[in-house]
């Protein structure tokens, strides 16, 4: 097989064979096919798109390309949610241990920032002493003693995803529906969980900015979850707005922490309860603790404390925080009506939260503090953002993005926090 063959069949329009797509999936991942080449297909793929025949056989060869968790041997249903990435989308860290404090386990393998979005292994990892590589032996002992796990697809998972999700970080490959599903679906199925929850992302700060877009996402993904016998099903939700006040990895931790705590935004709350209702139900557990008596009765709070000490965090150690700030004010009196998602999550990126290059680290304690959320009143000159970075010359630039991604006045026209359910 020759791996430019199977570029330009898909630069040109045609459909992939079983054989070209097994091939060039395990190519890759074993080295044999470079990033270079694999950025090429990538971008035709983002250009061309995939049948569903394509997709499906995708995702089967991202699976094969490593083992498959099976965790059907533990005494409570395993339920998962997966994001497709969002701006402020910091809802596993309260989510996870609030629906184990419900009684059904969450094996779930997670990712790192990809574009302007974050990634909820780089959130945790500003937990001092946090660890996100596990053996497949100790998240089952994890799933087993604290009914959560939020980690790295180890070495042998998914390992075709982990190569290609850094290369599409980097190459402007993130925008497609068949890589997405095929990412996504490839890691949900190798963690071996019972059911799935898909929060599928709608508007300026996802991948898929339409809802047409994120449905044809949302079914693409839940007909792969069926045909390999998880139960999954998805909702599309808002993302023309970030979620909650904090924007940036170690910010992030802290909101979810007032989350757990009982407290914290009304986004953030309503959606971490809504979607660990979705993952109970998906589980069967139809007669479990409700997720919103968990957070409030602190049970949430002692299943996250566990989980994060047993990967080796210190759950009460000081959060990393920039060296520097700057606060933005508002430039006129009136009400927020826009906030674009979109410009927020590229503002952190430049001020450290995200990587420019695949080896690049980041920085924990950057980001975008939003003293306003759409809807709110503002009046002139006072603070709308504050902003954090450890170098101050990247103030500028991030001020520059925000400046065109919020308006004072003029309509407002916010979508629902959750716009459907699929499947
Ligand atoms: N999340 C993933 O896991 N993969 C993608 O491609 C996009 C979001």
């Amino acid at each position: 097989m020759d791996v430019i063959d199977v570029i330009t069949a898909k630069r040109d329009g045609r459909e992939l064979t079983p054989e070209q797509i097994d091939w060039v999936v395990g190519a890759y991942t074993r080295g044999v096919v470079a990033d270079e080449q694999m950025a090429a297909l990538a971008m035709a793929i983002v250009w061309r798109g995939m049948t569903r025949a394509e997709v499906s056989r995708w995702t089967e060869a991202m699976l094969a390309s490593g083992d498959r968790l099976d965790f059907s041997g533990l005494a409570r249903p395993t339920t998962d949610k997966h994001s497709t990435g969002g701006v402020g989308d910091k809802i596993t860290l309260p989510l996870t241990p609030t629906v184990a404090a419900c009684g059904a386990a969450v094996p779930q393998l997670s990712g790192r920032g990809l574009g302007h979005t974050g990634g909820t292994l780089d959130k945790l990892e500003s937990i001092p002493g946090w660890r996100a590589e596990l053996t497949p032996e100790e998240m089952r002992r994890q799933l087993r003693d604290v009914g959560a796990v939020v980690c790295a697809a180890g070495g042998g998972l998914a390992p075709a995803d982990r190569k290609l999700y850094a290369l599409r970080d980097v190459t402007g490959t993130v925008e497609s529906i068949p890589l997405i599903a095929g990412s996504i679906m490839s890691k949900k199925l190798a963690e071996g969980t019972g059911a799935l929850v898909l929060d599928v992302k709608v508007g300026s700060g996802a991948f898929m900015p339409t809802a047409t877009a994120a449905r044809e996402l949302a079914r693409t993904m839940v007909e792969i979850g069926a045909d390999h016998g998880v139960r999954t099903i998805a909702l599309l939700t808002a993302m023309d707005t970030p979620l909650g006040r904090q924007v940036g990895n170690a910010l992030e931790v802290a909101e979810a922490v007032e989350v757990l705590s009982g407290g914290g935004p009304g986004d953030v709350v309503e959606l971490t309860v809504t979607l660990a209702r979705e993952m109970l139900t998906a589980a069967g557990l139809t007669t479990a603790k409700d997720p919103a008596d968990a957070l409030a009765d602190g049970t949430a709070m002692d299943a996250w404390r566990r989980m994060i000490t047993a990967q080796g965090g210190d759950p009460d150690a000081p959060l990393p925080a920039a060296r520097e700030r700057r606060t933005v004010l508002a430039a006129a009196s009136g009400t927020l009506t826009r906030l674009d998602a979109r410009a927020v999550g590229v503002a952190a990126w430049r001020l450290g939260a995200g990587r420019a290059r695949k080896e690049d680290p980041v920085a924990l304690g950057a980001g975008v503090t939003l003293h306003a959320k759409p809807g709110d009143p503002v009046r002139a000159g006072q603070p709308l953002f504050t902003l954090h970075a450890d170098e101050p010359e990247r103030f500028d630039r991030a001020a520059e993005v925000l400046a065109d991604g919020y308006e004072i006045g003029g309509e407002y026209d916010p979508l629902p926090l959750v716009i459907e359910r699929v499947g």
